[in-house]
């Protein structure tokens, strides 16, 4: 029997969710609207509203659940990597939490979870499998051995498609976070009728750094001679961009897949959510008969389920974390 709590306060989600066997039973996320009006994550800010949420998001599950904090068998929480104002929330009532009922207390990598939200849900991948890892702060491709064993294949040298997507979206003017409005707006766009440059790397990395250069030149060119050039061709041009840096990422994953002789093909991470994404890995599939896995849209951006899910995964295998654990900002993979 493993009842576990899953708590995430990496970034601008307030989560929790408990896992029953296996099973996620919830998964309650409390948003942060706040920097909508600064156009990013303000940590300060962060890190006030996880105190505010992370009682009541907690009290929820465990209501929802009919679970009482004395059937918990352990507790998972985001270690990092993340905002460390962040992290001390989610870690420092984990730890208080665990040390009060004397359970088990289970440190888990954000990335990895993100990996992991895969086995929430039927049909689950075999291992090994190929993940294209895609967020805010991250782009890897990884080789998924077991829960606990993830090899990095290749990664981006510099921006992650994530911020890829918010930057491009910023530059049309577009409200933070861009990437689920250039989704929005791609989709009665013209993904060719602008080119922008990809980017090449060797091997199996990524590079997204040139792609804002080049819409920013592109962008101030064009508004010098018509003034509302943006507004009058806004779904094309976010359809070209979402068309680019889908490219760009497929890519090296069909490259990766062709490598390592796997066709199980999964997605995790906010990125994809991107309809454009989920419709290439499609497209992927039956090109290449790949077997592809797209998380359910509630476990692609962050929550608290792919936290106790790992946290299950883990705490099989005996995988425990300690009280003096400090959180992680930059975790290593
Ligand atoms: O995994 P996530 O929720 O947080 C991090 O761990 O970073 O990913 C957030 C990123 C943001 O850059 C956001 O713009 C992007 O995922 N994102 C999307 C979409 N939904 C979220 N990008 C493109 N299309 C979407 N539909
Ligand atoms: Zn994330």
């Amino acid at each position: 029997m493993g009842v576990i709590l899953g708590i995430e306060s990496s970034c601008d989600e307030t989560s929790a969710s408990i896992c029953i066997n296996g099973k996620v039973i919830n998964n309650e996320i409390a948003s942060q609207a706040i920097h909508e009006q600064y156009g990013g994550v303000v940590p300060e800010l962060a890190s006030r509203e996880h105190q505010r949420n992370i009682v009541p998001v907690i009290n929820h599950v465990l209501t929802h659940a009919n679970i009482n904090v004395k059937d918990l068998d352990g507790i998972a929480y985001t270690r990092g990597p993340g905002l460390l104002g962040a992290l001390l929330i989610g870690s420092s009532f984990a730890k208080s939490m665990a040390a009060s009922l004397n359970i088990p207390l289970i440190p888990i990598h954000h990335m990895k979870a993100h990996v992991l939200a895969h086995f929430i849900d039927d049909p689950k991948p075999d291992f090994p499998f190929i993940c294209l890892t895609v967020s805010g702060g991250h782009t890897q491709i990884l080789r998924v051995n077991s829960a606990t064993k993830m090899i990095i294949l290749g990664q981006t040298q510099d921006d992650a498609v994530g911020e890829a997507f918010d930057k491009a979206a910023k530059l049309l003017g577009l409200p933070y976070p861009g990437g689920p409005m250039i989704d929005q707006l791609s989709k009665e766009g013209d993904p060719t009728r602008f080119a922008f440059n990809e980017s090449d790397m060797p091997d199996l990395d990524y590079s997204f750094s040139g792609i804002k250069t080049s819409i920013l030149y592109f962008l101030r060119k064009e508004v010098q001679r018509n003034n509302e050039f943006i507004s009058e061709n806004l779904h094309d041009l976010a359809a070209s961009i979402q068309h680019t840096l889908i490219s760009m990422l497929m890519k090296k994953l069909e490259l990766a897949a062709r490598q390592e002789e796997i066709n199980q093909i999964a997605i995790a991470g906010g990125v994809s959510a991107n309809s454009g994404l989920r419709y290439a890995l499609e497209q992927g599939a039956s090109k290449n008969g790949w077997k592809v896995f797209i998380p359910d849209f509630q476990y692609c951006t962050d929550n608290a389920g792919m936290i106790a899910i790992s946290g299950y995964l883990l705490y099989e295998q005996g995988e425990f974390g300690d009280l003096a654990d400090s959180p992680l900002p930059r975790m290593p993979f």
